[in-house]
């Protein structure tokens, strides 16, 4: 998210615009003073390989009411600002299309409650809104890779490798938690990454019946001569029945059936922690340069863009429409539809 920072700020001073940083989040836009702060070319160096984010962030439950989205207008006019570049998921998308569909009625309503004069006002016509996608998940629809999700996996990756000399020492089995809230792409990346003996997701619960299957599959790799056994279990992963599947149940088959010694590991917040690695320096850069070339073109008309990644070009898709998908994705599996949510995820995928 700081290469992204860094990007908007410099692609937008390059473009002769003055560029701020909110800091705080939604928090920032709302209390407004010191939390909006203008940003120089210098005040962004060396944050493109930075973990977490520097200009803070954090949930704010006043900019989901009106009234909090009044005071963020007022803010916004009151610092001479009429584009937002978002960095966030879903939530933060939302949000942030809410806003610019509330504008410019939000400024009448100040006009009316005295808070804002009418010349100060008019030349904020309008509020142009981008979106870009900061989330380790990848669980955004529309965009092949959200920023921070590689860094993230290649977290995992660390993480499962430095386990690996345990476990291969020991010939011993692990249960390796990592996160993604309802999206089972870190863990499947993981998998494939690690060349894991199973893995446990959110949008594809295995069959009924399948610890047998797990069981099976592990004993065919140690009969092959494997002394280690890994085994990717999403946090939101499912049975079919919509139960969750913990880590600990996984382990306890492990011990009962397969009398293997196996310990538990939980990622946790380490998974977002660290340097970014290349892939994300690239792709909030480009995204970053992306998003103040949108706000630069845009129109009154134009819809919101979210800025994603197709087929490795940088690309301008519909905000609203990415989130309603990826709000379809979680719809489907609460619906026990599974194939439909990986339909959805991937077009082309096939039960
Ligand atoms: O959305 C990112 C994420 O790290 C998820 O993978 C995880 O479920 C969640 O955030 C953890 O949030 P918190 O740090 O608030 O516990």
């Amino acid at each position: 998210m700081n290469a992204a920072v860094r990007a908007v700020v410099r692609m937008s001073i390059a473009q002769g615009c003055e560029a701020y940083a909110i800091y705080e989040g939604y928090e920032g836009l709302v209390q407004g003073g010191g939390l909006i702060k203008r940003m120089h070319w210098e005040d962004v160096r060396g944050w493109l390989s930075e973990g977490g984010t520097l200009i803070g962030t954090a949930r704010c439950k006043k900019f989901t009411e009106r009234a909090g989205r009044l005071q963020g207008a007022k803010n916004l006019v009151l610092a001479g600002i009429d584009a937002l570049v978002v960095c966030g998921g879903d939530g933060s998308l939302t949000g942030a299309d809410i806003f610019r569909s509330e504008w410019p009625g939000l400024l009448a309503e100040l006009i009316e409650l005295g808070e804002l004069a009418e010349e100060q006002c008019s030349p904020f016509k309008t509020l142009n809104i981008v979106g870009l996608v900061g989330s380790i998940d990848n669980d955004m629809s529309s965009t092949d890779a959200t920023i921070g999700a590689y860094s993230s996996l290649t977290r995992i990756c660390q993480a499962v490798d430095f386990i690996d000399a345990t476990a291969y020492s020991h010939s011993r089995a692990f249960v390796v938690e990592v996160m993604g809230r309802h999206c089972g792409w870190l863990a499947l990346m993981a998998g494939l990454s690690t060349g894991a003996d199973f893995v446990f997701l959110p949008e594809k619960p295995p069959q009924d019946k399948w610890e047998g299957e797990m069981c099976r599959i592990i004993k065919t790799h140690r009969t092959a001569g494997k002394r280690k056994t890994i085994v990717i279990v999403a946090e939101g992963a499912i049975d079919r029945e919509l139960k969750p599947i913990t880590a600990t149940y996984v382990r306890d088959i492990l011990v009962d059936e397969l009398r293997l010694d196996t310990r538990i590991t939980t990622l946790g917040h380490v998974q977002r922690g660290g340097t970014a690695c290349a892939f994300d320096r690239i792709l909030a850069t480009l995204q970053g340069g992306e998003a103040v070339r949108a706000v630069l073109e845009s129109t009154p008309d134009t819809l919101s863009p979210m800025i994603a990644i197709n087929e490795n070009k940088i690309t301008r898709k519909p905000l609203m429409d990415a989130v309603r998908l990826t709000k379809a994705v979680a719809e489907c599996i609460k619906n026990k539809d599974f194939a439909g949510a990986m339909n959805l995820r991937d077009p082309e995928f096939e039960e």
